[in-house]
């Protein structure tokens, strides 16, 4: 191969024989463009990670949502767990649904009909749409009675979880003022009589009824601006209230953790008195909270095997010296025994 007289002098100096440049040379176009582009990529998905992780430690976003997604849930947890979720699925999906039905519907009386008979008739899946809206309202209100009479037969309500029973009774009541604000909405012969009658219902209601039914009414008649009015409760003041008190239930529930079926905590299963706790490895500082919270009480937790505690204590027993040994193993003293019998009572009703 002829080189040219630089390169002839730079393989000498590298002393490599008869000038072999391979190792100098040039990399082709092609290969320029590969690594130009590897270069690229590269660049690209690391600054990917860096946007994802400066995001990530401003806002502790995957702490929250580990909080929220990983958390204990008791033993015998079922599929009657899962009706708050589906709500809130509903939910979700009445809102979206809600958007796009809002960017076709007129709120005014002489337009709202001839707006809602367009959407359904001519719009690209507008029948579709409505129809999701209209039967997921029926949809949630069964949901939210199912969720409440599984929280119910479940005991769910008791002490610590009594305020989000009450957020949880809010919710229904605001879920029901959905149902009956949207559903003026098509201001046709049917809603317009059945929300008058809704109305004159809400009227004879005691103390707060009357009062309640001219706020509903928006004046001394049945008229447009009742229309309004309830367009307003409906697209945005009751929907902004239930998404805020949703957020505050589930607040309160992943603070406090689901209540364990009542069929898993009936029998004092196995390692739920403090004794057995500590030996299957709950430090006894945590007892309390443990007891309170609720989110893993010993009773939830998976019980250990007999012959681990078999072991467990046989070690400890190893380990100890033997006046120690002796002192523990002496039978209890009655007062001792009688304390901690209360304390698992106290337990008890802590957990129920
Ligand atoms: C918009 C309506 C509602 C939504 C979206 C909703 C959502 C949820 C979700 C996701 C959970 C956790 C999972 C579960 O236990 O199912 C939950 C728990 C709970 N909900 Fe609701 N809920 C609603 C209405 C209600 C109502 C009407 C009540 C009762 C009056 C209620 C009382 C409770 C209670 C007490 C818990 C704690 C359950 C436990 O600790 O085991 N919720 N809710």
């Amino acid at each position: 191969m002829k080189l040219l007289p630089s390169r002839k002098k730079k393989a000498e100096a590298d002393g490599s024989e008869n000038g072999e440049v391979e190792a100098v040379a040039k990399p082709t176009r092609g290969e320029r463009a590969a690594q130009a582009k590897q270069l690229a990529t590269h660049h690209g998905t690391q600054s990917g990670i860096d946007v994802a992780g400066w995001v990530d430690s401003r806002t502790n976003a995957t702490g929250i949502f580990t909080a929220m997604m990983s958390r204990h849930v008791p033993k015998g947890t079922n599929w009657f767990y899962t009706l708050g979720s589906a709500t809130m699925f509903i939910f979700a999906m009445q809102a979206i649904t809600g958007v796009f039905l809002s960017m076709y519907y007129t709120p005014s009386a002489t337009q709202a009909y001839a707006s809602i008979t367009h959407l359904t008739n001519e719009v690209f899946m507008g029948e579709f749409v409505r129809g999701l809206h209209k039967w997921g309202a029926s949809l949630m209100i069964i949901l939210i009675f199912l969720h409440m009479a599984r929280t119910f037969f479940f005991g769910a309500y008791k002490y610590p979880r009594e305020l989000n029973w009450v957020i949880g009774v809010v919710l229904l009541i605001l879920t029901t003022v959905m149902g009956l604000t949207g559903y003026l909405l098509p201001f046709d012969q049917r809603s317009f009589w059945a929300t008058i009658v809704a109305n004159n219902i809400t009227a004879s209601g005691p103390v707060v009824g009357p009062y309640l039914a001219d706020f509903l009414r928006a004046g001394p008649d049945f008229s447009a601006t009742t229309l309004s009015r309830f367009y307003a409760l409906h697209m945005m003041v009751v929907p902004g209230l239930i998404g805020a008190l949703i957020g505050a239930h589930l607040f309160f529930v992943v603070k406090l953790g689901t209540t364990a079926p009542p069929w898993v905590r009936a029998g004092r299963p196995k390692g739920s008195r403090p004794t057995e706790a500590v030996a299957a490895g709950v430090a006894v500082e945590d007892l309390d909270e443990v007891a309170v919270n609720g989110a893993v009480t010993v009773a939830d937790a998976e019980p250990p095997a007999e012959a681990e505690v078999d072991a467990a204590e046989a070690e400890e027993v190893e380990a100890k010296p033997a006046e120690e040994t002796e002192a523990e193993t002496a039978a209890p003293e009655p007062a001792e025994e009688a304390a901690e019998e209360a304390s698992s009572e106290e337990d008890g009703e802590v957990n129920s």
